[in-house]
């Protein structure tokens, strides 16, 4: 039986979308959708409108600013359950807190974790895009349920393809690269890895003299900036000022989550961006590649993951 679909109030668009991507197959995937309020002493309530007996239900909710969601995101799962879901699913396109993946100074905690605890003790089962898996190896040490990553490296990949035929995918450093590289394999471009300092939330610098591995000379074609997360957008400006300071042409951003915690479009601008687009794991004005398919598969195998 097809799985009923839960989105998050607020992300319906979400939801109807992944409904109809997981309809391929022509069964109904029916959309369930939860009324939520806040009682007078700010908790949260929750109902869900449908028959979800027997069912697996995918809960749609991406997870920027994730604080506020988390509470009412544990009782809509708690709600599923208790009405008589045979699975709970959460299909987070965006998985927050996974930059926080190591203890930096004494006195702090590994939040990736944290957070991941959190997630594994409210569901059976957790599908994302492209986690910033950087210093865990797998999203196994994050979550203690049962996990499918997608990518949104295809998608990416073809819009660049159809908008740039020269381009040169650019990572702002190691960081990004595995999201770059698989970019730049899928459209059989170029790729170069520059190196970023980050000091601090906002700060963060690319030194011109070094930014290309030992010496190696700047592909000539339009730079396409590939990376995972745009949030202050401190690291695309800084690439952006970086590549144009070396002469390239002005530079295109492909970013997979519009995080954005505050607007850097105008400074990107300015520093001589000539587009930004993102992928549609989070809504946002610039979204221009769609990752639900990615997504709809992923749930997909997820369901006969955790049924075989
Ligand atoms: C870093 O590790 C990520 O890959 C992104 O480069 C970073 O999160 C972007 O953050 P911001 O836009 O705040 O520079």
């Amino acid at each position: 039986m097809k799985p009923v679909v839960v989105p998050f109030p607020g992300q319906e668009s979400l939801g109807t979308s992944l409904a109809r991507a997981l309809d391929a197959g022509g069964d109904r995937v029916s959309v369930v959708s939860v009324a939520l309020r806040d009682f007078p002493d700010g908790e949260s309530h929750v109902r869900l409108s449908g028959d979800v007996r027997g069912r697996d239900v995918v809960v749609a909710c991406t997870l920027d600013r994730p604080n506020p969601r988390l509470v009412p995101l544990a009782l809509i799962a708690r709600a599923a359950s208790d009405s008589g879901a045979r699975r709970v699913l959460l299909v987070a396109p965006y998985l927050a807190y996974m930059r926080q993946d190591a203890v930096f100074s004494p006195g702090e905690g590994l939040s990736s974790c944290a957070f991941g605890a959190l997630l594994s003790s409210a569901f059976d089962g957790l599908c994302t895009m492209d986690p910033h898996l950087h210093r865990h190896a797998s999203l196994d040490e994050v979550l203690t349920i049962p996990s499918r990553v997608v990518t949104a490296a295809a998608p990416m990949a073809a819009w660049i393809v159809r908008e740039s035929a020269d381009a040169v995918i650019v990572a702002p450093d190691e960081e990004a690269e595995q999201w770059a590289r698989a970019v730049a394999e899928a459209a059989r471009r170029p790729l170069v890895v520059l190196r970023k300092l980050r000091r601090g939330d906002r700060d963060v610098s690319i030194d011109a003299t070094t930014a290309l591995p030992s010496g190696q000379p700047m592909p000539s074609g339009q730079p396409v900036i590939v990376d995972d997360i745009l949030s202050t957008g401190g690291t695309l400006v800084e690439v952006v000022r970086t590549l144009r300071s070396m002469g390239a042409p002005k530079p295109i951003a492909v970013v997979v989550h519009a995080v954005l915690a505050s607007d850097p479009r105008e400074s990107l601008r300015e520093a001589g961006l000539e587009r930004l687009v993102t992928c549609n794991s989070i809504a946002h004005e610039t979204n221009a590649i769609d990752i639900v398919p990615e997504l709809a598969r992923g749930v997909t195998e997820l369901l006969e993951d955790i049924s075989s």
